[in-house]
């Protein structure tokens, strides 16, 4: 199998890509990303010189590119993860966020039908069913309420891939997972910006009233659950993947703290995201008893593995917090953090 990853230099990424290498050893792997700044080739620095994982620098939406590198390398499927993917960086600018997920996408799959590619995996989210109330959870036929610039971006990736298939007969599985954490998470979101906070003893910003509910999973999990869809999934389905750990926020600021041993006084309520969508909850019965698939790691212990891995690689954050992210910092927190 010779497989594109797009997006393999981000956080779900570059550990889908030395997972896969682990897993799939004879597979070969192109891995095209634009490196934004949210792209890092530090995280796969482990697959120096190997022959099987080949990087290229470039863009999703260019099209003659993409095509080349289909032609090339002989590609039999793609595994679509590349795409802007902060909510309080597409409030701040959407555009970016159209330019990437959506017309990137339509690009992508464009070049998947014209040189025949076996299989398209879209890797989408839960948060384009919207918001859930404090009960119910989502399922693949949920109704697509998106509320973000982020979501909506997402949403039409999601639905022009299923177009693709029902249109063109492009093999397309679409996979919408809940919030990942894990290692080499860029520390803008939740989880790596309060351990990297706390450890600094600086305010940790809870949005709101900190009870908005979010459902975690490990990336690893997200890992094996995308190679399972790759593997086994039916064109034309969707597939939720989700752990069953749903958390407020504000236990896990506090678990966070208890695990690198700050006080909680370091918590700070700031200003609400606008649009901030209140629960998401993810019922996977479609993926665990169709294909098999089950989470392989607890919250519990895979919150306390990953604050111990950014504790021990300092070095990791500190290189990717500098320059461009300290500016869009100070931009999304400084009215918060002094309002
Ligand atoms: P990330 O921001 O860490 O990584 C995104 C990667 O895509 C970066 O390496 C970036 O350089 C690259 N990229 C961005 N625009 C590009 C372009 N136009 N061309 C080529 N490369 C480009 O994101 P992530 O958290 O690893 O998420 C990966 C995918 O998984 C996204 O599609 C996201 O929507 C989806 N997802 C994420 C989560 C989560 O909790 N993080 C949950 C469900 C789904
Ligand atoms: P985030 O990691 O941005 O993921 P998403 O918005 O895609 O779910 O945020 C997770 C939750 O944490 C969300 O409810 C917003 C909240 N949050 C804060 O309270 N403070 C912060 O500084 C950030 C980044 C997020």
């Amino acid at each position: 199998m010779n497989v594109l990853v797009t997006g393999g230099c981000g956080f779900i990424g570059s550990n889908l890509v030395k997972y896969l290498r682990r897993v799939r050893p004879d597979w070969t792997l192109v891995n095209l990303d634009k490196l934004t700044y949210a792209g890092n080739l530090e995280n796969l620095k482990e697959l120096e010189g190997d022959p099987k994982h080949i990087f290229v620098r470039g863009d999703v939406a260019n099209r003659e590119l993409i095509e080349h590198l289909m032609a090339v390398h002989r590609i039999d499927a793609v595994m679509h993860l590349a795409a802007e993917s902060h909510v309080d960086r597409s409030i701040l600018g959407p555009e970016a966020f159209i330019q990437a997920n959506v017309l990137g996408t339509q690009q992508l799959l464009e070049a998947s039908r014209t040189r025949g590619v076996k299989r398209f995996l879209m890797v989408s989210t839960d948060e384009v069913y919207g918001s859930l109330g404090p009960t119910g959870y989502f399922t693949e036929t949920s109704p697509l309420q998106p509320s973000s610039p982020y979501s909506a971006s997402k949403t039409s990736a999601d639905l022009l891939a299923l177009a693709w298939h029902h249109t063109f007969g492009l093999d397309v599985v679409v996979t919408r997972c809940s919030n990942n954490y894990g290692r080499y998470q860029f520390p803008e979101k939740l989880i790596p910006l309060m351990v990297v906070n706390a450890l600094h003893d600086k305010p940790l910003p809870v949005y709101g009233d900190g009870a908005n509910v979010r459902d975690w999973l490990h990336v690893e999990d997200h890992c094996s659950a995308l190679l399972t869809a790759l593997e086994k999934g039916r064109a034309g389905e969707v597939y939720n993947i989700g752990g069953n750990s749903e958390r407020k926020n504000i236990e896990i600021v506090k678990a966070i703290l208890g695990l690198v041993g700050k006080p909680e006084s370091l918590i700070k309520y700031v200003k609400d995201r606008p649009g901030h969508d209140r629960r998401y909850a993810i019922d996977p019965t479609k993926i665990r008893t169709e294909l098999g698939w089950t989470p392989a790691h607890t919250f519990e212990q895979g919150l306390q593995e990953t604050v111990r891995w950014y504790v021990d690689n300092a070095a990791w954050w500190e290189r990717v917090m500098s320059g461009a992210y300290r500016q869009y910092f100070e931009t999304q927190y400084r009215t918060r953090l002094n309002g």
